[in-house]
C-alpha cells in the first residue's frame, strides 16, 4: 500500500496557498488588486444592462485588452432560446468587432436576478472563444462575488488541453 503525501496540512494552509497563488497568477502576470477590484465594479454594473428574461440568470463581464482598454458585456438572451450569447462573449465579440485581438484579463459575476451568491464560471462556449483569442497560460479570469471575494485563475487552469489556433498551425 502506498501513502499520498498530503500536500497540504490543513485548510488554512490551503487557503493561504490558493490566495497566494490566485492573486499573482498561477504562470501569468500579477494583476494589480487595484486593477481586479476596478473590473469586478464594471462587471457588477453589466449586471443592470443584463437582458435574461427567460432564465433570470443575470452576468455581467469586463474584459481588459492588452492595450488597457475595458470592453463590457452582459448576458443577452432570446425567446428562441439558442440565439443566447453570455457575457463574456459581448465583451470579447464588441472588442474583436473593433479591432482588438489582444487581451490580459477578464471579469466575469453572475446570479440569479442578478445577485451574487457564488462564482458564475465561463460556460465552455465562452472558454473555447477565450482560446481563441487568448494565451491560456497568462489569460486571468476574475471570478468573483464582490471586491472582498474573488479568485483569479488561468485561462488553462480553467480550459485544460483546450483546443485552439496553435493546434491547427
Ligand atoms: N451565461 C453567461 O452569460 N455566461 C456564462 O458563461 C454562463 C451562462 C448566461 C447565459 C444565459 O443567459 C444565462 O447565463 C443562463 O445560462
Amino acid at each position: 500500500m502506498t501513502t499520498k503525501t498530503k500536500a497540504f496540512e490543513t485548510k488554512d494552509a490551503l487557503d493561504l496557498y490558493k490566495k497566494i497563488i490566485y492573486t499573482e497568477g498561477k504562470a501569468g502576470r500579477r494583476m494589480d488588486k487595484k486593477q481586479i477590484e476596478e473590473m469586478i465594479d464594471l462587471a457588477i454594473k453589466q449586471l443592470g444592462y443584463s437582458y435574461a428574461p427567460y432564465s433570470h440568470f443575470h452576468v455581467g463581464a469586463a474584459l481588459l485588452a492588452e492595450n488597457g482598454t475595458y470592453y463590457t458585456g452582459c448576458n443577452i438572451e432570446n425567446a428562441a432560446y439558442t440565439p443566447t450569447n453570455c457575457a463574456e462573449r459581448t465583451a470579447f465579440f464588441k472588442a474583436v468587432s473593433e479591432g482588438v485581438k489582444e487581451f490580459q484579463a477578464i471579469c466575469v459575476v453572475g446570479g440569479r436576478d442578478g445577485v451574487l451568491t457564488g462564482y458564475a464560471a465561463p460556460c465552455g462556449v465562452c472558454r473555447q472563444v477565450m482560446m481563441e483569442f487568448c494565451d491560456p497560460e497568462t489569460f486571468q479570469i476574475i471570478l468573483a462575488v464582490s471586491k472582498d471575494k474573488y479568485d483569479v485563475f488561468t485561462l488553462r487552469e480553467l480550459f485544460p488541453l483546450g483546443f485552439g489556433p496553435a493546434d491547427l498551425a
